[in-house]
């Protein structure tokens, strides 16, 4: 199967987690759009969603599902996004599509995270690819001089502006072991507007692309 096939298995297997008529948090992303797609299809589709980009936003007023602000609601079941890596425990990183902010904002709300995800993604140690900071603009000098000091390469991604308006900060070189302190660590610095760690916000379950099919991982609840 290819990597697109893959996607699709995924973002349809996610539907199983997606109440009719519910109000469900949707992430961004190519797996994403699948998703979207597979939404579209239900025969009893959700009352709205929460979208967390403008990009995901657009893709599903096209499909006259019905998008809400995060502020008109006080919870969700379920928040369904994919990833660019997930190691063992669920921990991901997030941001290569530049909206992590967002998607961390709308988890925050969901009871249960979907991770939804091609084989390639699951890691054993997070750091691979490179991770995602958004900063505020001024403080993007001293943020990748503290990278550099933990040994990391930071750069600064060209011709990006987040939905919010900040640069993307994305770190080579780390090995990241316990995502959990690098991500509260990271928070904690002037200027980090949000890491893409997800160790806070992890997966609840992850529902891997194979070749084999859809493998189901659930992790321990945090
Ligand atoms: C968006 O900012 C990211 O967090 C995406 O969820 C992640 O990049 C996965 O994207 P793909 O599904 O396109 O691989």
């Amino acid at each position: 199967m290819t990597q697109d096939e893959l996607k699709a298995l995924v973002g349809q297997a996610a539907i199983a987690y997606v109440q009719p008529g519910s109000i469900v948090g949707v992430g961004t992303g190519s797996t994403v759009n699948q998703f979207i797609e597979a939404l579209a299809r239900m025969p009893v589709r959700v009352a709205g969603a929460v979208s967390s980009s403008v990009q995901s936003t657009e893709r599903l007023k096209q499909h006259g599902i019905p998008v809400l602000e995060a502020g008109e609601v006080t919870s969700l079941g379920v928040y369904v996004d994919g990833a660019d890596e997930i190691d063992g425990a669920g921990c991901m990183i997030k941001g290569g599509g530049a909206a992590l902010t967002r998607e961390k904002i709308v988890a925050d709300l969901a009871g249960k995270f979907v991770c939804i995800a091609d084989e390639s993604k699951k890691v054993e140690v997070l750091g691979r690819f490179p991770l995602p900071v958004e900063v505020i603009q001024m403080a993007v000098p001293q943020v990748m001089r503290r990278f550099v000091a933990m040994g990391g390469q930071p750069a600064v991604r060209p011709g990006v502006l987040t939905d919010n308006g900040h640069p993307i900060v994305d770190v080579r070189g780390l090995s990241i072991t316990d995502p959990a302190a690098l991500e509260r660590e990271i928070n904690q610095w002037p200027g980090v507007v949000c890491v893409g760690i997800f160790a806070r916000h992890r997966a609840s379950v992850c529902l891997l692309g194979t070749s084999g099919g859809v493998q189901t991982l659930a992790y321990d609840a945090a």
